[in-house]
C-alpha cells in the first residue's frame, strides 16, 4: 500500500497540510492581520499553550481495544469552549423546549417565546451573556440527522445529531446566543427542525429526545473596551419565512439563489450578514467531490459524484456582489466513516460554525425606506451549464442592524468597487498508464474590496472598508477505479471590515483537511470500507459583536465499518474507530479553555480540560485505557434484504 505521500509527492498542498500539527498555519499576511487586534492569541501561542499543559503526556500511544463494553449512557461531543459570562450578577435558567423528535420528518416543534421575567435573569435584552444548551438523547439505531434552530425564522443554531448506541447515548452542545439579543428580547416564536424518520422494517427505531435551555446572566461580561460591541439592535432573517417548515433555502442550482427581501430603517450605521450553510446529498462532501475535467477517467459503475470540490456561497445586494463565504467542511457523525466520530465528532456536528459578510458599504443604497434583494447563492466549478453545483445546499442568514444615535438617514457613496463575479477554479489533471491512478489539483484566488465614504447622522463622515483575499488548493488522487480516494484541501485568507482605519470585523483563518478512503470491497456481499481523515479548524475572531477570540482545533481520526449482506441496504454490523484531538480557545480579555481528548471503539480513552473556562466544560468521567469494545451488531441476519436507503449506513 502507498503511503500518503507517496501517492501525492512532496507538493506544497501537503507540506501546508503538515504545517497543520506545528505552528505556522497562518500565513505572514494573516498574521499582519493580527496585529491590529492587541490581545488577539495567534495559533502558534495556541499551540505552545497546548504543548505545555497537562494533556501533554496524550501523545503517548495507549494499549489496544479491549472487551469492555460501552459505558451507559455513552457521552457524545463536539469540543468547544464554553462561551465566556460574566462573573458577577446573578443568572437563571428557562427550557426553551422539550419534545421527542421521533417521525418528524419536515415536521418541526413550534413553540412560543417570551424573554423571562425573573429578577435573577436581569433586565430584559441587558444581558450580560446568553448560553443555549441543547441536550439529546437517543437509544436505538438511527441516522445523523439534521437539525436546525429558528427563532422569529432567523436560524440561531444548526446541529447534527449523534448516531446513537442501542445502550442509548447523550450529547450537549452550548453556544453563546448573544448576538441574538435583540430578537431574545421580545415575545417570538421558536421553530426546530429535526427531521426523523422511525421504520421498525428499516431497523430505525431511534428517537431523538431533545431539551433546550438558555440561561440568561444579568452582570456584565468583561473584556476590553472598544473591541467587544454589544449585540445589534435589529436583526432581519435571510430566510425562507415558512411557519411550519425549516426556514433555510434549499439550494439545488448555482443560477438560482434564496432571496429575501429586506427594508433597512434609514439611519442605519452598520449592516453586517450571518451566513449559516451546509452540503447536503450530493453535495455533503463536496470537498471530494470529483472535477468534471477527470470524471470520464473512471467507470460510471465508480459512482463518482462531479462538479468538482470548489464552492463559494455568495452574498448579494440587488443581484450585485457584496461578499463570499468559503465554508469549513463540517463532516457529520455518519460522515465518510461513521465509527471516527463516535463518541468524538468532528468539529462543528453540534454546533456548526457561521460566517459574515459586511454589507455596511451599500448603506447608501439600503438605507431609501424601500425593500432591496439580499441573495444567498452557491456557486461551483461543474461545466454542464448553467448549474455548477449538485443538489443540494441549505443556506439561511441575518442581517445584523445597528441604528445611528440621531434619526437622519444615512447616506454615502460607494467610492470603490473592486469584485469579480465568479472566480474561475484550474484543473489539472494526470492520469497514469491504464488510467490505473489518477491526479488532479484544483485552485482558487479571490481578493474583492470595497469602500464607501457614508454619512452618519447627518454629518459625521465615515470611510468604510470591506475587504477579503482568499485562497484555496485541492488536489485528489484516485486508484482501483475510483474506489480508492486521497484528497488534501486547504482553505485559507481573511475578511475584514475597518471604519476609518479601525478594524470593526475580522476574520483569519485556516481550514486544513485530509482524507483517505478505501472502498474497493464496498459493493461485495459482508462488504467493508475504512478511512484516515486529519482537519484542523484554525480562525483568529473579531466578530460583529462579542469577544474577538482565536480558536484552533485539529483531530486525526482512522476507522473502519463491515456491513451485511443486504444488498441495497448497507447496514453496518462492526467496526472501529479511534480519534484524537486537541482544542485550544484564547480571547483578548484572557480566558482560555483546553482539551485534549482520545476515544476509540466507541469508548473514551483519555479527556482532559484545563484553562480559566475549563469548570464550564469539564471532562467525561467514564475513560478506560482500551477504549470501548468496538461496533457490534449481532442480528444483522434479520435485516430484510433488498431494501433502499441513502448512502449512508445506519449503525
Ligand atoms: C484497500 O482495501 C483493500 C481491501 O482491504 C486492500 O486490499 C487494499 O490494499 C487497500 N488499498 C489501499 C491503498 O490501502
Ligand atoms: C458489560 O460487560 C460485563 C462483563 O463482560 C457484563 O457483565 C455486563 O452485563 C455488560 N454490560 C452491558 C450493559 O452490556
Ligand atoms: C445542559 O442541560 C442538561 C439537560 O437539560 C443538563 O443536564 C446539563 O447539566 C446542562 N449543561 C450545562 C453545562 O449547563
Ligand atoms: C430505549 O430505552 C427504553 C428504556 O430502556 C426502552 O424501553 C426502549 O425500547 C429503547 N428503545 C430502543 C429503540 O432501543
Ligand atoms: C409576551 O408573552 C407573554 C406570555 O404569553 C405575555 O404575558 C405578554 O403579555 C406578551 N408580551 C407582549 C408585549 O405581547
Ligand atoms: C427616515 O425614517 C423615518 C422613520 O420611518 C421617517 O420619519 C423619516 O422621514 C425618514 N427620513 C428620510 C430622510 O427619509
Ligand atoms: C482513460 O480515460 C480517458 C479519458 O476519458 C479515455 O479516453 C481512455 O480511453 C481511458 N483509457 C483506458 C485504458 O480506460
Ligand atoms: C428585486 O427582485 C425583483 C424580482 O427579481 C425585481 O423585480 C426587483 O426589481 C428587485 N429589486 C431591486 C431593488 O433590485
Ligand atoms: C494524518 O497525520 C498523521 C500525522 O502527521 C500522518 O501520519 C497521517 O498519514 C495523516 N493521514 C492523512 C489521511 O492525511
Ligand atoms: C465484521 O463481520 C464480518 C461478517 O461477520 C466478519 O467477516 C468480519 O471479520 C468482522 N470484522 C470485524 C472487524 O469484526
Amino acid at each position: 500500500m502507498k503511503s500518503l505521500s507517496q501517492v501525492l509527492g512532496a507538493g506544497a498542498l501537503l507540506a501546508s497540510h503538515a504545517a497543520v500539527f506545528g505552528q505556522d498555519v497562518f500565513s505572514v499576511a494573516q498574521l499582519a492581520q493580527l496585529d491590529a487586534v492587541p490581545g488577539l492569541p495567534t495559533p502558534a501561542q495556541l499551540t505552545s499553550a497546548l504543548k505545555s499543559g497537562p494533556g501533554a503526556r496524550l501523545d503517548r500511544r495507549v494499549p489496544l481495544s479491549t472487551n469492555d463494553n460501552t459505558t451507559v449512557p455513552l457521552v457524545d461531543l463536539q469540543i468547544l469552549h464554553p462561551p465566556p459570562t460574566p462573573k458577577d450578577g446573578t443568572h437563571c435558567t428557562v427550557e426553551l423546549l422539550r419534545y421527542a423528535f421521533g417521525n418528524s420528518y419536515d415536521a418541526p416543534a413550534i413553540v412560543p417565546y417570551s424573554p423571562p421575567n425573573s429578577k435573577d435573569c436581569g433586565t430584559v435584552g441587558q444581558w450580560g451573556a446568553v448560553v443555549g444548551n441543547l441536550t439529546v438523547y437517543s437509544n436505538g439505531t438511527q441516522y445523523d440527522r439534521l437539525s436546525s434552530l429558528y427563532l422569529d425564522h432567523v436560524e440561531i443554531w444548526r446541529h447534527s445529531s449523534a448516531e446513537p448506541t442501542k445502550t442509548g447515548t447523550v450529547w450537549t452542545a452550548l453556544k453563546d446566543l448573544t448576538p441574538y439579543t435583540a430578537l431574545l428580547a421580545k415575545n417570538g416564536t421558536l421553530l426546530m427542525d429535526f427531521s426523523n424518520i422511525i421504520a421498525a422494517d428499516l431497523g430505525l427505531d431511534g428517537v431523538f429526545y431533545v431539551t433546550l435551555t438558555a440561561t440568561f446572566y444579568s452582570g456584565a461580561l468583561k473584556a476590553p473596551a472598544g473591541l467587544s460591541p454589544p449585540p445589534s439592535e435589529a436583526i432581519i432573517p435571510l430566510s425562507d419565512l415558512s411557519p411550519d417548515h425549516s426556514n433555510y433555502f434549499v439550494v439545488s442550482d448555482s443560477a438560482v439563489g434564496g432571496v429575501t427581501k429586506v427594508t433597512l430603517p434609514n439611519n442605519t450605521v452598520r449592516a453586517v450578514v450571518e451566513v449559516y450553510c451546509s452540503g447536503n446529498s450530493a453535495e455533503e462532501f463536496w470537498y471530494l467531490n470529483t472535477p468534471d475535467e477527470i470524471v470520464s477517467y473512471f467507470s460510471p459503475s465508480a459512482g463518482l459524484t462531479a462538479k468538482g470540490p470548489f464552492r463559494e456561497v455568495q452574498v448579494l445586494v440587488d443581484g450585485r456582489l457584496a461578499g463570499v463565504v468559503w465554508p469549513f467542511p463540517v463532516i457529520y457523525t455518519g460522515g465518510i466513516t461513521p465509527t471516527n466520530w463516535r463518541p468524538l465528532t468532528s468539529y462543528g456536528a453540534y454546533n456548526q460554525p457561521t460566517y459574515f459578510v459586511d454589507i455596511t458599504p451599500f448603506l447608501p443604497t439600503l438605507t431609501d425606506s424601500s425593500p432591496h434583494n439580499i441573495t444567498l447563492m452557491v456557486v461551483g466549478q461543474g461545466l454542464s451549464p448553467p448549474n455548477s453545483i449538485n443538489s443540494n445546499w441549505f443556506v439561511s442568514g441575518n442581517v445584523r442592524v445597528t441604528l445611528g444615535a440621531s434619526t437622519a438617514r444615512t447616506t454615502g457613496t460607494i467610492r470603490s468597487y473592486s469584485v469579480d463575479p465568479y472566480v474561475h477554479p484550474t484543473v489539472r489533471g494526470l492520469a497514469g498508464p491504464e488510467n490505473a491512478t489518477v491526479h488532479a489539483t484544483i485552485g482558487a484566488q479571490r481578493k474583492l474590496k470595497i469602500v464607501s465614504d457614508l454619512f452618519v447622522g447627518g454629518k459625521e463622515k465615515r470611510s468604510v472598508v470591506f475587504e477579503q483575499d482568499l485562497s484555496f488548493s485541492n488536489a485528489q488522487d484516485y486508484a482501483s477505479d475510483g474506489w480508492v480516494q486521497w484528497g488534501t484541501q486547504l482553505t485559507t485568507g481573511f475578511t475584514k471590515s475597518s471604519t476609518n482605519g479601525k478594524v470593526s470585523l475580522l476574520d483569519t483563518f485556516a481550514y486544513p483537511l485530509s482524507v483517505f478512503s478505501n472502498y474497493t470491497l464496498y459493493t461485495m456481499q459482508f462488504g467493508a470500507y475504512n478511512s484516515a481523515i486529519n482537519q484542523t479548524f484554525t480562525r483568529a475572531l473579531v466578530p460583529p459583536s462579542g469577544t474577538p477570540h482565536t480558536i484552533l482545533w485539529t483531530s486525526r481520526a482512522e476507522g473502519g465499518v463491515g456491513m451485511d449482506d443486504a444488498l441495497g441496504l448497507r447496514h453496518a454490523i462492526n467496526g472501529t474507530g479511534e480519534t484524537t484531538q486537541t482544542f485550544a480557545y484564547g480571547d483578548i480579555a484572557g480566558e482560555t479553555y483546553l482539551r485534549k481528548s482520545h476515544a476509540k471503539n466507541d469508548g473514551w480513552v483519555q479527556d482532559t480540560v484545563w484553562g480559566t473556562l475549563a469548570s464550564g466544560n469539564p471532562p467525561v468521567k467514564d475513560t478506560t485505557p482500551g477504549g470501548g469494545p468496538g461496533f457490534r451488531r449481532r442480528d444483522f441476519w434479520l435485516v430484510p434484504r433488498g431494501r433502499a436507503l441513502g448512502p449512508d449506513d445506519a449503525l
